[in-house]
């Protein structure tokens, strides 16, 4: 499994320690993130990370900005992300089982790096469900590509 990897700069100790937890794992991790404290704009990153994620370059996506929210806002501007932001495991499992994220955001300024870890945890063994979650899918597709979306007209 391959999974990219971006910060800002509020983010770098908790990007560092990620991207090791995950390579001790076998996880190859392709940092796109800053490594330094100097202003880093998120939706650098945040882009980097959803073009390797929407390219297929890589299987899934680690986002960590202050909140993640700036950055998962931008990863989900590109075509074919769902990036999720969130601050407990219970959303990770449920985005990937139920919405098929193919990113995972939080924030260093919000949860600790433990917290970090079990969302990553759970995000990862979780599988996509399909069935039922398909069509709501196909429908966030259809907003994406569109604009529009046909069964809000009905
Ligand atoms: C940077 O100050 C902060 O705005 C950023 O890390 C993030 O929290 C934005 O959503």
């Amino acid at each position: 499994m391959k999974l990219a990897i971006g910060n800002d700069h509020v983010a770098v100790d908790m990007k560092n320690e990620i991207k090791e937890y995950l390579e001790a794992k076998g996880i190859e991790v392709a940092d796109v993130g800053t490594n330094t404290t100097e202003r880093f704009n998120y939706p650098v990153s945040g882009y980097r990370v959803a073009r390797m994620v929407a390219d297929g370059t890589v299987d899934g996506g680690v986002l960590i900005c202050g909140t993640g929210v700036g950055i998962s806002l931008a990863a989900n501007k590109v075509h074919g992300i769902r990036a999720c932001v969130c601050s407990e495991p219970y959303t990770a499992r449920l985005s990937r089982q139920h919405n098929n994220t193919n990113i995972i955001a939080f924030g260093s300024r919000v949860i600790g790096i433990e917290t970090a870890k079990m969302i990553v945890d759970e995000w990862l063994s979780a599988e996509y469900e399909s069935g039922r979650h398909q069509i709501r899918i196909d429908m966030i597709a259809e907003i994406e590509t569109g604009q529009s979306l046909s069964a809000a007209e009905k």
